[in-house]
């Protein structure tokens, strides 16, 4: 029988070793990230040819790439009159041109197969604008709009696409936030945890585990009429 593969980005991340874990259970599936990690790719998702020979290497071993999960993304903190051209460069060139290129490469792949899933994870701050996060927000915000139009073109090479929308997971990219404002604020980083998770309806944080069980869902392959939504796994902060 043929292997499906899953390509799974950010896999050495708290969020991504859910979704790989989550995802083994249908797939035979491939972790890239920029940190290497036991059975992980090294490669940078906005290098276009190291994810080419990704690509070539697991078709040309007779596999099929049926699900892409852009999981890679940075955040950076930064008040709005502070934030720098860089700033918003290095953000969205991870969050949105890495996410377009990941997709082109093993999308092109699905696409000439006549079937796939690409889910990009985006995040609550792409629906509901979060202080300090202006470049962030706005890369995720782009994320959600980039999958709308590769659902919309890709749709008729039977690829569907999805974003997924996560509230607050406690994962090294949330605690980089959260002491870099306690530590501006000079106040203690546990009591403001407590106000940043008073938005959710649960009171919680978000477990990986949470969001690697939608995106096994949506790689398994939904109604083909679901594409192009962004789905949110976050408490109820942003309920659309
Ligand atoms: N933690 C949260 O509260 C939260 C909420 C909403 C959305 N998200 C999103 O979830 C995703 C995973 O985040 P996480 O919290 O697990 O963070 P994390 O820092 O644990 O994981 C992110 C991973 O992406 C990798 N990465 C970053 N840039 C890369 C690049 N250019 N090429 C390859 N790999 C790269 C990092 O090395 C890291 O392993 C991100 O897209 C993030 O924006 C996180």
């Amino acid at each position: 029988m043929t292997k499906q593969f899953a390509v799974v980005t950010g896999a050495t991340g708290t969020i991504g070793r859910a979704i790989v874990a989550a995802l083994s259970e249908d797939f035979q599936v491939l972790g890239i990230d920029r940190s290497s990690g036991p059975g992980i790719i090294a490669a940078d998702i906005r290098d276009r040819a190291a994810l080419e020979r990704v690509a070539s290497d697991i078709t040309a071993d007779g596999g099929q790439i049926g699900a892409l999960v852009n999981n890679a993304g940075v955040l950076t903190m930064g008040s709005f009159f502070d934030l720098t051209e860089n700033d918003f460069d290095e953000v969205f060139s991870v969050n949105v041109t890495g996410t377009a290129v990941a997709s082109q490469v093993f999308g092109k792949r699905m696409a000439e197969r006549g079937s796939g899933r690409i889910v990009n994870i985006s995040s609550s701050a792409g629906k509901v604008p979060l202080a300090d996060q202006a470049h962030y927000c706005a890369s995720k915000a782009a994320v959600i709009m980039l999958t709308r139009v590769m659902a919309l073109e890709l749709a008729a090479f039977g690829v569907q696409a999805y974003s997924v929308c996560p509230g607050a997971v406690d994962t090294a990219l949330f605690r980089q936030c959260l002491d870099w404002t306690a530590e501006r604020d000079g106040v203690d980083a546990e009591a403001l945890l407590a106000g940043w998770l008073a938005p959710s309806r649960i009171g919680r944080f978000v477990e990986p585990e949470e969001i690697a069980g939608l995106v096994r869902y949506l790689t398994r392959g939904p109604a083909e009429a679901m594409t192009g939504h962004a789905i949110s796994v976050d408490g109820g902060v942003a309920p659309w």
